[in-house]
């Protein structure tokens, strides 16, 4: 898994410096490249792979999708480190982007890189049909909009300190860290110019996709170390976050997920075989310590 991880990540990082390169220059490059280059699995571009192998599409154009939708993970965590939101000062095992550059830096970095994103998906490197990449940039907006990341980390913040019930957790996380797992999951089918219908589905697998990877980091915020996790841990109870951990506890949290996992992994035992590899990335993702 590792090994794989590494090598979307050095495409990827590969494809993202020479796009930066041809790129006129700007001061907001050096905290963008920050926030961009600093580390990160590549999770959510290995989902957008393995979906993508699932319909044997083109590595090349998974590489550039992902490293628009790494753009806009990459400037979510900029801001989620803010005092404003969950004032964190370590991210990927270093100073977060607003300790190093100053708080209103780190915002306009996070705002370029976002943007950032939709420059990629509409630029000629990507080598799809424009039909193809307006429904691309169409889904990766509303993934990161009001009914997405944004909405999401909304919710976040305005439960905090709060009692709040089982099926708002579950929609606070499918938005805030879902719906762009949702994207990696509907972009292969929107290259393969599939139905609405199958879109749909697969947005509701990568829905599914996304909230264990937040559980996932939920119980890292438990199980892990600030050396290992490259950020601080045992910091979600203090900040009184409502996880599916505070209130099921951490046993009923693990079970949730594994039935989550054997959901996803039905839904897509059609695909035989070739649906091994995401089967795989499914418990890493739940096994991970960082
Ligand atoms: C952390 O995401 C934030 C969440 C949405 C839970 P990742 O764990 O994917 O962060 P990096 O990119 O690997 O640092
Ligand atoms: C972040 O969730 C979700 C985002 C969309 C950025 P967390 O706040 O739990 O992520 P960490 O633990 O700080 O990485
Ligand atoms: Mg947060
Ligand atoms: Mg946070
Ligand atoms: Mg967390």
């Amino acid at each position: 898994m590792q090994k794989e991880l590494n090598k979307i990540a050095k495409d990827t990082n590969l494809f993202l410096k020479r796009f930066i390169k041809k790129q006129k220059k700007s001061e907001l490059i050096i905290p963008m490249q920050y926030g961009l280059f600093s580390g990160g699995k590549k999770i959510r571009s290995k989902i957008l792979i393995d979906i993508g192998f699932l319909f044997k599409l083109n590595y090349r154009s998974l590489i550039i999708i992902g490293s628009a939708i790494e753009c806009i993970h990459a400037y979510s965590l900029i801001h989620d480190d803010l005092p404003c939101m969950d004032n964190d000062l370590i991210r990927r095992g270093k100073p977060a982007t607003h300790v190093k550059f100053g708080q209103s830096t780190a915002v306009l970095a996070g705002n370029s890189l976002l943007t950032m994103a939709f420059e990629i998906l509409s630029h000629k490197d990507l080598n799809v049909s424009e039909k193809i990449k307006i429904n691309l940039i169409n889904k990766i907006s509303e993934s990161s909009g009001h009914l997405g990341i944004a909405g999401g980390q909304y919710l976040d913040l305005s439960y905090e300190h709060k009692r709040i019930s089982k099926k708002r957790i579950i929609e606070m996380e499918i938005k805030k860290t879902g719906k762009l797992f949702s994207f990696c999951c509907a972009a292969p089918l929107i290259l393969k110019k599939m139905s609405k219908n199958e879109i749909k589905k697969f947005e509701s697998i990568g829905a599914d996709i996304g909230l264990l990877f937040q559980l996932a980091d939920d119980l890292i915020d438990i199980k892990s170390n600030s050396i290992i996790a490259g950020k601080k841990t045992g910091k979600d109870k203090l900040k009184g976050k409502a996880t599916l951990i505070s209130l099921l506890g951490h046993k009923n949290t693990i079970k949730y997920a594994n039935k989550l996992i054997l959901k996803i992994n039905d839904r897509l035992k059609k695909y035989g075989s070739r649906a091994r590899k995401l089967s795989e990335t499914l418990d890493y993702i739940l096994n991970r310590n960082k």
